[in-house]
């Protein structure tokens, strides 16, 4: 697992641990943090935050984000949903998942019969590229570290895949997310599901069934009796 090089320009941030052990989706999570109260795991997470804000590893989104992009929900989460890079809404709110992707993702979340402060929601890449282009290797790189740690910390039962993008730097599979679908794919200690991107379900409506059609199999696998109107 390397290591973020150290900035020279960031202000200095208190030494923070990354993940210690490969990045290997086969090793579980450390037990130490599975015993964490709320208050401790939430701590950790602000002083992830703090070095995440300092960040110069890519010279180019450092120079043009407005700020960066940590995370946002509960410690304790039973679900993290795990999403691509910020936009431009994000990027000026400093909250993942705020634009009108974010709107559908917190109406999918509403539909699970959850609040957006229930579960955790975590981009791939905390700063936005502009003109959202795509990350590059050396981006995604940069930024495992950061979305290791933090999906370390909260060690939720789920993580929900949203796009692509989620799924190769998660599961590090270039399979088509149509062969992806309908199971689960193991990650550390947690069960990942593989959906469309709220940004993909925009552009396709069509795919909602199957996106609700994901969620379904993750409600009933955690006990939650499916909404009535929604079955
Ligand atoms: N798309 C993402 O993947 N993440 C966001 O935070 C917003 C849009």
């Amino acid at each position: 697992m390397p290591k973020p090089k150290k900035s020279t320009t960031a202000k200095a941030a208190k030494p923070i641990a990354m993940p210690t052990m490969p990045s290997s989706s086969s090793t579980p999570w450390p037990a130490e943090l599975a015993k964490l109260s709320a208050d401790d795991r939430q701590q950790r997470l602000d002083e992830l935050r703090e070095t995440v804000a300092g960040c110069t590893l890519c010279a180019e989104l450092a120079k043009t984000r407005t700020q960066t992009v940590f995370g946002v929900g509960s410690p304790e989460a039973r679900i993290a949903f795990f999403g691509e890079a910020p936009g431009a809404d994000e990027d000026r709110q400093g909250e993942p998942f705020v634009g009108r992707a974010g709107k559908l993702l917190t109406q999918i979340i509403e539909a699970c019969t959850f609040r957006r402060s229930d579960v955790y929601i975590l981009n791939t890449l905390k700063c936005r590229p502009p003109g959202n282009r795509n990350p590059t290797t050396e981006e995604n790189d940069n930024c495992r570290p950061y979305f290791e740690r933090q999906l370390e910390i909260i060690q939720p039962e789920y993580i929900v895949c949203l796009g692509r993008f989620a799924i190769t730097n998660l599961l590090e599979s270039a399979a088509p997310i149509g062969k992806l679908r309908g199971r689960f794919h193991p990650y550390r200690g947690s069960k990942v599901v593989v959906t469309y991107h709220p940004a993909y379900l925009l552009r396709n409506p069509s795919a909602k069934k199957d996106v609700w059609e994901d969620m379904k199999m993750m409600l009933k696998d955690m006990g939650i009796a499916i909404p009535e109107k929604s079955k």
